[in-house]
This record gives C-alpha cells, sequence and structure tokens, in this order.
C-alpha cells in the first residue's frame, strides 16, 4: 500500500482536494485523535459535524429522486435537469465521462451528442453497447456552463452519487473517461497519458483510465491510442471474468 492509499485508508485522503462531504467514518473524533497523528497528518480542515454522504444506503428510485432536486453545487442553478446516469443496472462495465453538455442537459440521459455517437462507435469497437452490461454515468450530474470543466468541488459535492451508483452497480471494470472522472475515482492528480494503459483501483474495483470522447473529436492522432486503451480494458474484462 502506498502511502496515498494508506492515508485513504486511514480516512486522512485524499491530498489533492477535500471531498465535500466527509463520510461518517471519515471523520475522526478530536478528543480520540493521538498526538502522534496529529504531527504526521495533512493539514485538512477538521469538519464541523459529522455529515453523512446525501446518498449513503440509497436505492436505485431515492438516488435518482435526490439527484433530480439536487443543490449541493451551484450547476444546479443551470441545468434544465440533472443527469444520473443510464444503462443495465448489473452491469461489469462503468464509463464514467465529466458531466452533461447541452445535448445531455435537455434529454435527461449521457453521451446522447457528438462525444456520445463516437463512444458509441468505441463501445462497438470492443463489441459492447449502451445498455448491455454497459451502465454510463458522469463525475457530475448537472452541465457545467457552457461546457466547462467541473470545478473540484463540484466534483467533490457531486461524488457521493457517484460513490452509491457504484456500490449498488458493484461493476467488474471502471472506465474513467478523462481528467475529471479519473481524479474523482482516484482521488489524486490524474495525467490521462501517463495514466493510461495502467491498472488502477478504487477500493477493490480496478480502473482504467483513457481519453475522453470529446477530447478525440478535437485531438484525431489520439484516436489511435484510445484504440489501445480499448484493446486493453477488452483484454482486462476478459481476465476479470476468468477469475
Ligand atoms: N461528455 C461527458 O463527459 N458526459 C456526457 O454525458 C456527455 C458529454
Ligand atoms: Fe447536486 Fe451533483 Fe448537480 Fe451539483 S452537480 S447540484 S452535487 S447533482
Amino acid at each position: 500500500m502506498n502511502r496515498e492509499q494508506t492515508l485513504r485508508e486511514m480516512g486522512l485522503g485524499p491530498l489533492w482536494k477535500l471531498r465535500a462531504a466527509p463520510q461518517a467514518d471519515e471523520v475522526t473524533a478530536p478528543v480520540a485523535a493521538p498526538m502522534a497523528a496529529q504531527t504526521t497528518a495533512p493539514a485538512v480542515d477538521a469538519p464541523a459535524a459529522i455529515t453523512p454522504p446525501p446518498a449513503a444506503g440509497m436505492g436505485w428510485d431515492e438516488l435518482a429522486a435526490t439527484v433530480a432536486a439536487c443543490r449541493q453545487c451551484r450547476l444546479c442553478e443551470a441545468r434544465k435537469q440533472a443527469v444520473l446516469g443510464v444503462g443495465d443496472r448489473n452491469a461489469d462495465w462503468l464509463f464514467v465521462g465529466e458531466g452533461p453538455g447541452a445535448d445531455e442537459d435537455e434529454k435527461g440521459e449521457p453521451f446522447v451528442g457528438q462525444a456520445g455517437k463516437l463512444l458509441d462507435s468505441m463501445l462497438a469497437a470492443i463489441d459492447l453497447k449502451r445498455g448491455n452490461d454497459v451502465y454510463i454515468g458522469n463525475a457530475v450530474k448537472c452541465r457545467p456552463p457552457n461546457n466547462r470543466t467541473p470545478e473540484p468541488e463540484e466534483t467533490a459535492a457531486c461524488w457521493p452519487y457517484l460513490e452509491r451508483q457504484i456500490e449498488l452497480l458493484q461493476p467488474k471494470l471502471i472506465i474513467a473517461l478523462g481528467r475529471p472522472a479519473a481524479q474523482s475515482l482516484l482521488q489524486t492528480e490524474v495525467k490521462i497519458g501517463a495514466s493510461r494503459g495502467k491498472l488502477h483501483r478504487y477500493k477493490d474495483i480496478p480502473v482504467v483510465v483513457t481519453y475522453h470522447p470529446a477530447y478525440l473529436l478535437r485531438n484525431l492522432p489520439d484516436k489511435a491510442l484510445a484504440w489501445e486503451d480499448l484493446v486493453f480494458m477488452r483484454r482486462t474484462m476478459r481476465e476479470l471474468k476468468a477469475g
């Protein structure tokens, strides 16, 4: 276990940003904290109160209703609707994007615009199909204005929903499409170029990091690398299924 994983296990991570809603088990009671631990711990603001994450223990229906009404971050202000995710709730594959764009905000489904068409082609390239053993979600559920990248505090505010989706889905493999998804899942700074082609982990679930389809639409030469990533994820899934 590396230092970051250790700190995370101890409830002291992440170092790169703080989740907005600390988990009850991440909160150390100040009186119980040994002095030695305080000298080695990274500087984190002590939470004012023990607030359970807003999605803890929810089933799909309650989660969907909670997300639809959510006002935990400022992305709620300009959205038409929150977009929870779509697909097979027994899926082995979970793809996580960044956040809804205009088309998704309109339709209430992830990846239905241009980037979505490319994602569907990528899925087809490895014999996968939206909705069939595949679930697609996003790091943030509400559209960032002008399709800007979500801010770390927005992905942090929205994290409990993705966390709960993962708990409910129990996917065999998670694919992080682009930096915000990868950073949200791995709780560390990620550069796609350096992180792709390796197996990462969220809790005990393997994670593969690759380029976001919208990035590939702007950087066509990197499609060759994305193809390598598709082959890597297909091989990884075969190995996982073979046990
Ligand atoms: N880009 C994303 O990251 N997610 C979507 O749902 C659509 C485009
Ligand atoms: Fe809530 Fe997530 Fe939407 Fe922010 S982006 S308002 S946390 S559902």
